[in-house]
C-alpha cells in the first residue's frame, strides 16, 4: 500500500460515535434504576413508576427505566435537538415500539417543564452544576419540585473530593472498546468554584478525539446544594456516601464497592460521588 492510501485511512478516531462512547465510559443506568427503585420504596412504601430525567442527552437512562418494568414510563427533557434525536434512534427506536411508546423526549429547557407530574425527577452526571448562580439554581429546584407528585424525590449526583479543586487527568480502559477515556479537570478558580472539564477519548490506533465533550459549570458543595433545595421548598434532603473498603492488594489504597448508604457525616476522600435525594 502506497504512503498516500496509509494516511488517507479513517482513523478509529475518525469512525467514532462519541455518543456510543460517553454511554460506555460515564454512565451506568442499570445500578441508577436499582438505586432509584429502592430508595423510592424504602421512602415512600410504593413502586416508583413515572420518572423525568432532566438533562437527559440521550436518554439513556429514561429507555433502561422503561425496560424495567411494563408499567413504567420516562420524560426525558434536554436542550440539544441533535443529542436528543442519537438518543430517540439508538436508545428508544432500536428497543422496539413498545420502549419507544414510553418515553416521551422534550426539547426544551429543563427550567420550563413542570408536567407531568410524576414519581421521580433526576438530574445526574452533575449537570445541574451548568447552573451556576444561586438564584438560577433555586429556580431549577423549584420548578423540579413543582413537577413531583405529593409524595415524590428528586434526585441528584454530585462530585467532590480533595483532589477536585485541581487541575487533573485521569485515564480509565474502556473494555472491549480498544479505548481509553479521559477525564481532564481544565481549570478550577478557587474564588468562584467555576470549572472546565473536558472528556477525550484515545484509540488503540494512536488516535484521539480530543474535546469530545467539554463543560463549563460550578463546583458547589454539599451544604450548598442542601440550602438551595430547602430555599426551594423541599422538606428534607439526605445525602447517599458510597461505602468504600482497602483495596486487597498490598498498598493502603482504597476502593469504592458501589454500595450507597445515607449518612451525616463522612471521611473526606480523594475523590467521592455522593446521591442527594430531596422529598418534596
Ligand atoms: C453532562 S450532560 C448529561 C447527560 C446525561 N444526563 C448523563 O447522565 O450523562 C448535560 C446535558 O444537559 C443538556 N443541557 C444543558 N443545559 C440545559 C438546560 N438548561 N435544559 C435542558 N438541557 C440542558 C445538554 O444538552 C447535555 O445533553
Amino acid at each position: 500500500m502506497s504512503r498516500n492510501n496509509a494516511a488517507s485511512r479513517p482513523t478509529r478516531a475518525d469512525q467514532a460515535d462519541r455518543h456510543v462512547l460517553y454511554q460506555k465510559a460515564v454512565q451506568a443506568p442499570d445500578f441508577e434504576v436499582e438505586f432509584l427503585d429502592r430508595i423510592f420504596r424504602e421512602l415512600r412504601g410504593r413502586k416508583p413508576l413515572s420518572l423525568k430525567e432532566d438533562f437527559c442527552g440521550t436518554a439513556y437512562l429514561s429507555s433502561e427505566w422503561v425496560k424495567s418494568d411494563p408499567e413504567r414510563t420516562a420524560v426525558g427533557v434536554d436542550i440539544d435537538a441533535d443529542t436528543l434525536a442519537w438518543g430517540r434512534q439508538h436508545n428508544l427506536e432500536a428497543a422496539g415500539s413498545d420502549v419507544a411508546a414510553r418515553v416521551t423526549l422534550l426539547e426544551k429547557d429543563v427550567r420550563e417543564v413542570t408536567e407531568p407530574k410524576v414519581d421521580i425527577v433526576c438530574a445526574f452526571n452533575f449537570s445541574y452544576c451548568l447552573l451556576e448562580k444561586r438564584d438560577e439554581l433555586r429556580h431549577y429546584f423549584e420548578q423540579a419540585r413543582a413537577s413531583l407528585k405529593d409524595d415524590g424525590l428528586l434526585f441528584l449526583d454530585l462530585f467532590g473530593g480533595t483532589e477536585c479543586e485541581t487541575e487533573a487527568e485521569e485515564e480509565t480502559e474502556l473494555e472491549d472498546e480498544g479505548a481509553t477515556y479521559i477525564w481532564e479537570q481544565v481549570s478550577f478558580n478557587p474564588i468562584d468554584h467555576h470549572m472546565e472539564c473536558a472528556i477525550h477519548f484515545e484509540f488503540d490506533d494512536g488516535s484521539r478525539l480530543d474535546n469530545a465533550f467539554t463543560y463549563a459549570w460550578r463546583l458547589w458543595s454539599i451544604p450548598e446544594i442542601r440550602e438551595l433545595l430547602e430555599e426551594a421548598g423541599f422538606s428534607k434532603t439526605r445525602i447517599y456516601w458510597e461505602r468504600f473498603e482497602e483495596a486487597g492488594d498490598d498498598s493502603d489504597e482504597m476502593e469504592g464497592t458501589g454500595e450507597y448508604y445515607e449518612t451525616e457525616e463522612a471521611e473526606n476522600q480523594e475523590s467521592w460521588l455522593v446521591y442527594i435525594v430531596a422529598e418534596k
